[in-house]
C-alpha cells in the first residue's frame, strides 16, 4: 500500500455539480477522480497515471522486477507502469495504441497489437529473450460486462501468445481481465506452463471495478514443459 493512502475508506471531499450538457455517467467519473486519494498521489509525485501504483504494488509484493531486466509493456499509454519499472531499473520496450510521450530509460512503438501481423513484428523488432511481459491493455468499456469480459479476454489470449514466443525461462506474465467465465481456458495454459499463477488484484484497483489481474511467475522452458 502506498504510504498514507487508505482505498475505498474516504469521505467524499469534493462534491461534482450536475451542469447542462455534461452526462451523469461524466459527471460521476469528474468526481470519482477528484476524490480518488491514488490520483492526487500520482499528480503529485509525478506518475503519468493512478494505474502505476497498482503495478508498484504488485511489484512490492511479488518482486518480479529487477534491475536490468527487459520487459515489454502492453497497453503502455499514458505511461505509469512503464514509469515504475524503469524506477526499478528495467528496460522497457512500451507499446500502445495511442501515442505516449518519451519516457527516458523506455523505448515506445505506436501499433494496434490486435491486429494480426503486430506479435510478429514485435518479436522481430526485439529480437532476443525477455524476463518479463505486462499487458495492461484494455479496449474502451462499453458497459456491458459480459461483453467488456470477452473483449478484454481476447486481448489477454493475444498478448500470451506473444509472451510465451519470447518470455526467458523464470520469466513473469502480468495481464489484466475482467471478472467473467471466459478465463479458464487462459488460467489452465498459464497453470501448465509457469511454476506459479495467481489472480490478484492490488489495493490501487478499485474494489468496485470488475477488473483483476492474472500474475504468471516462473515461466517453463520448453525442454522443461515437455
Ligand atoms: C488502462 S490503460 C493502460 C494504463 C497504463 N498501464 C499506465 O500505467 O499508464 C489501457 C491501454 O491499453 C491500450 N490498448 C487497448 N487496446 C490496445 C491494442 N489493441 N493495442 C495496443 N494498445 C491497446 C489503450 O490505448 C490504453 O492506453
Amino acid at each position: 500500500m502506498v504510504k498514507g493512502i487508505k482505498s475505498g475508506s474516504r469521505v467524499l471531499a469534493v462534491r461534482v455539480k450536475k451542469v447542462a450538457g455534461r452526462s451523469v455517467s461524466s459527471t460521476r467519473w469528474l468526481q470519482r477522480q477528484l476524490n480518488d486519494p491514488y490520483v492526487h498521489e500520482a499528480h503529485k509525485v509525478g506518475y503519468r497515471s493512478r494505474a502505476a501504483f497498482k503495478l508498484r504494488q504488485l511489484d512490492d509484493q511479488y518482486h518480479f522486477l529487477k534491475s536490468g531486466q527487459k520487459i515489454v509493456d502492453l497497453g503502455a499509454a499514458p505511461g505509469g507502469w512503464t514509469q515504475v519499472a524503469v524506477e526499478r531499473g528495467c528496460k522497457v520496450l512500451a507499446v500502445d495504441l495511442i501515442d505516449m510521450p518519451a519516457i527516458e530509460g523506455a523505448r515506445f512503438l505506436q501499433m494496434d497489437f490486435s491486429q494480426p501481423d503486430a506479435p510478429q513484428k514485435l518479436l522481430q523488432e526485439i529480437g532476443s529473450k525477455v524476463q518479463v511481459v505486462l499487458s495492461d491493455m484494455a479496449p474502451n468499456t462499453t458497459g456491458h460486462l459480459g461483453t467488456d469480459h470477452l473483449r478484454i479476454m481476447a486481448l489477454a489470449e493475444m498478448a500470451y501468445d506473444f509472451a510465451k514466443q519470447i518470455l526467458a525461462p523464470g520469466g513473469t506474465f502480468l495481464v489484466k481481465l475482467r471478472q467473467g467465465g471466459a478465463q479458464q481456458s487462459l488460467l489452465a495454459i498459464l497453470k501448465h506452463d509457469f511454476g506459479q499463477v495467481r489472480h490478484v488484484k492490488p489495493p490501487a484497483s478499485r474494489p468496485d471495478s470488475s477488473e483483476l489481474y492474472l500474475l504468471a511467475l516462473k515461466f517453463k522452458s520448453i525442454e522443461t514443459k515437455k
